[in-house]
Order: structure tokens, then sequence, then C-alpha cells
């Protein structure tokens, strides 16, 4: 005797718009430039308000507030702290939820990236890349989850195809967002009962890195990519909306944005 099923979907299961985000608020870390801005641009565009983090780049910060709140006003708060420094972690999420009175999402994307060969290492180097790229998120998603859990919110954390397949001469920013891969599993089981979503996306050749990276050698990644070109910021912040707004049951996962590359190695 096989089941029977319907094959009907009511017209309004299909239409059901997806999940609306005006006035829902963002937390950012480091997104004055780079990929953390088109990410703020991206939620903003959506309706979004925003907690805007950054660390040095002041001005950068103030032009992409001055953006934004001039599209929609007072949709942008900016906060400054360095995240090394767990109080003031802290306190960015304490002070964003303060001024809106919500948090909705989270999305861990400040980082530092340099190489550590072996033998060169420092405990400098260990505490910089680990504080930034693995203890900051710890810290600012135990802070936001509560506040999250009320809004049936979500975290995004941005790593790398590089947790799974270490990058040479980098085995502490390897190991520190292999870190952050486990942290996103981790705490999807332990907030996924609060309804708190925790996903990732790992970002491949999306912009290159600020410390000078030859030509050859750049030609030699794209050379492994199966789409043969590097991505843009925006298939980055594509698909952190995507996790924030129409991932209902998605949680725990991880989401390579790398053009294939991953496919080669
Ligand atoms: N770029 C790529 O192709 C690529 C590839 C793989 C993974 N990713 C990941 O994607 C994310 C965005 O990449 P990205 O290249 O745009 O990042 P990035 O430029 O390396 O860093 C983003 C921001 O992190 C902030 N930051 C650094 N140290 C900090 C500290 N101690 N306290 C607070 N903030 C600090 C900086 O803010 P200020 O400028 O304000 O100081 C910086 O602008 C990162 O998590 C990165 O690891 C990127």
């Amino acid at each position: 005797m096989h089941a029977v099923y319907s094959n009907s979907i009511p017209d309004e299961e299909i239409k059901k718009p997806s999940n609306d985000l005006t006035n829902k608020v963002a937390l950012i870390t480091g997104a004055s430039r780079r990929i953390g801005a088109i990410i703020a641009r991206q939620l903003h565009a959506a309706g979004m308000k925003l907690a805007l983090h950054y660390h040095h780049s002041e001005t950068a910060a103030h032009a992409l507030q001055a953006e934004l709140n001039n599209q929609r006003s007072e949709s942008v708060l900016l906060l400054q702290a360095d995240l090394h420094n767990t109080a003031k972690a802290i306190s960015t999420v304490r002070q964003a939820v303060e001024y809106y009175e919500r948090l909705d999402v989270l999305v861990n994307n400040a980082s530092t990236f340099y190489p550590t060969p072996l033998g060169k290492v420092e405990e400098k180097d260990w505490d910089e890349l680990m504080g930034i790229n693995l203890k900051a998120p710890f810290f600012l998603s135990q802070t936001a989850a509560p506040h999250l859990s009320k809004t049936q919110g979500c975290i995004i954390n941005l790593v790398d195809i590089h947790a799974e397949r270490p990058l040479k001469q980098h085995p502490l920013y390897s190991t520190a967002k292999a870190g952050l891969v486990m942290l996103t599993k981790s705490l999807s089981r332990e907030l996924g009962s609060k309804n708190v979503r925790v996903n990732a996306v790992a970002p491949g050749a999306i912009l290159w890195p600020e410390n000078d990276l030859d030509e050859v050698s750049q030609q030699r990644i794209i050379s492994a990519v199966a789409l043969k070109r590097h991505g843009e910021p925006n298939d980055i912040a594509q698909t952190v909306l995507f996790l924030v707004r129409d991932a209902r049951y998605i949680t725990g996962q991880v989401i390579s944005v790398d053009g294939g590359r991953t496919l080669n190695q």
C-alpha cells in the first residue's frame, strides 16, 4: 500500500513573500571597507538598519554611514572598537542593542590575514590571528545570542575555503578559520532550540589581500578556479542576504562561494 501524497501545493505557500527585513537590525563587524562594506550595502538595501562596526578605518566608516543615511535617515549607527579587547567586543553588541532596542543579525566579518611560516611565529601572531578570527566572534555571538533569540535572528560567520584545506605558510589563519567553522556548527546546536540560526560563508578568491600578492600568484590561483575568474564582494553579500532572509530552515552550514575552486584540490 503506497502512501498517497498530494502534489497540489496551495498557491499561498508558493507566493508567500520572503521574510521581510524592513527595520530589522544587523551588526556587521569590520564593515567600513571591502567585503564588509558590500555586505552592509546589501543588507541595508534589503531594508535593514545597521550597526556598522569598524576599527581603524574611521573615514571610510563615516563615508559609508553618510551614504546609507542619505538613502534612509538614521539607519546606520557607527561603532568603533578593537575586537581584540573582549570587553569592547561585548560592549559593541550592547551598544547596538541599546540604540535599536533589538538585534536580528550578527555578521562576524572582521579579520586579519597574513603569513605565519613555521619557525617564525611569535605568540603575538597567535594572539592576533586567533583573537580576531575566532575569539572575538565567540564573545560577540555569546553576547548577541539572547537578543537574537528574541527576534528569531541569526549569526553569519565569514570563514574561508582554507578552513578545510590549509593555505601554505598560513597555519595560524587556516586554524583560526577552521575553529570558526566548528564554532558555527557548535553554536548552531547550542542555539537551535532558542530559534537562532548560525551559518557561515566561505569565500574563495574574492578580493586580493592588501599586503601584496604578485601577478603570477594571482594567475596561479585563478587557474585553479573552475569559473576561471575571481569572485566579486557582491557574490558574498548576496549569499549573506540569502542566509539572513531566505534560509529559514538552514543552520550549522558552510556555503562555499569560490567559483568551484575547491573542486580542484
Ligand atoms: N578577501 C577575500 O577574498 C577573502 C577570502 C577568503 C575569506 N575572506 C573572509 O571574508 C571576510 C572579509 O574579507 P576582507 O578581505 O574584506 O577582510 P579584511 O579587509 O581583511 O578585514 C575586514 C576588516 O576587519 C577589521 N579588523 C581587523 N582587525 C581588527 C580588530 N583588531 N578589531 C576590529 N576590527 C578589526 C578591519 O577594520 P578597519 O579597516 O576598520 O581597521 C578590516 O577592514 C574576512 O573574514 C575574511 O577572512 C575573504
